[in-house]
């Protein structure tokens, strides 16, 4: 699906800046389909263990426990695993899997306070755009200014540095960041599609839990 974009370029943007931007990676009907299926999944409020706000619903699940219903998203999580192994310049991808992956809704309201991805993250994470559009800022720090800011628009993949991207595993660089409501008017819902490399699959994550497919088709 990705052939034709360059990842070692785009790569070598988020080492150097903590998130890079690819624009129009998908066209409208792939979106349609990708929208589809996300409206037949349960999505729900995750449980808030911490102070930073997380004012969205979301929809969960491991490479190894995919729904059977979204076959798009299927592939698609396939195809992200395969370019970002493709990378010639950062070898320390080639083992990278889209483990896990998480479907976000956020409404005009909605909102990500801002934090880290876990270190247990590595590499890079990858942010499909769907539907809506976002605030994506990158900060100094997590209480600090802003460094600079993106606004993923449907079709867009954002790229954010992940620990080990640098070659360094022991360097910590994830880079602080918030996340906005949907900012798109028309549309009445941001959906996005994270996807993350796990070195920790079976070790649960502190207030997170994987949706499972039959829960899927209880709408
Ligand atoms: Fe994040």
């Amino acid at each position: 699906m990705f052939d034709q974009i360059k990842i070692d370029h785009y790569l070598q943007q988020n080492l150097e800046h903590g998130a890079a931007l690819i624009s129009q990676a998908f066209n409208q009907k792939q979106l349609q389909i990708f929208f589809e299926e996300c409206q037949t999944l349960k999505f729900s409020r995750p449980e808030i263990v911490s102070d930073v706000r997380q004012k969205f619903t979301r929809f969960a699940f491991q490479k190894t426990d995919v729904p059977k219903n979204i076959p798009a998203i299927t592939k698609l999580r396939q195809d992200i695993e395969t370019w970002v192994q493709s990378s010639k310049n950062f070898a320390q991808l080639r083992d990278w899997q889209a483990y896990d992956t998480v479907i976000q809704k956020y409404s005009h309201d909605g909102e990500l306070g801002a934090h880290l991805d876990l270190k247990r993250h590595p590499g890079v994470i990858v942010i499909c755009s769907i539907s809506g559009a976002c605030v994506f800022a990158i900060l100094h720090s997590k209480k600090g200014p802003v460094k600079f800011a993106l606004q993923p628009q449907p079709g867009d993949i954002l790229l954010l540095r992940a620990p080990g991207l640098s070659g360094d595993p022991n360097l910590d660089d994830r880079p602080p960041h918030w996340v906005s409501g949907n900012i798109h008017e028309s549309d009445p819902f941001r959906i996005s599609v994270t996807f993350r490399h796990n070195l920790k699959p079976a070790q649960p994550i502190r207030a997170f839990s994987y949706d499972h497919p039959q829960r899927s088709n209880d709408v």
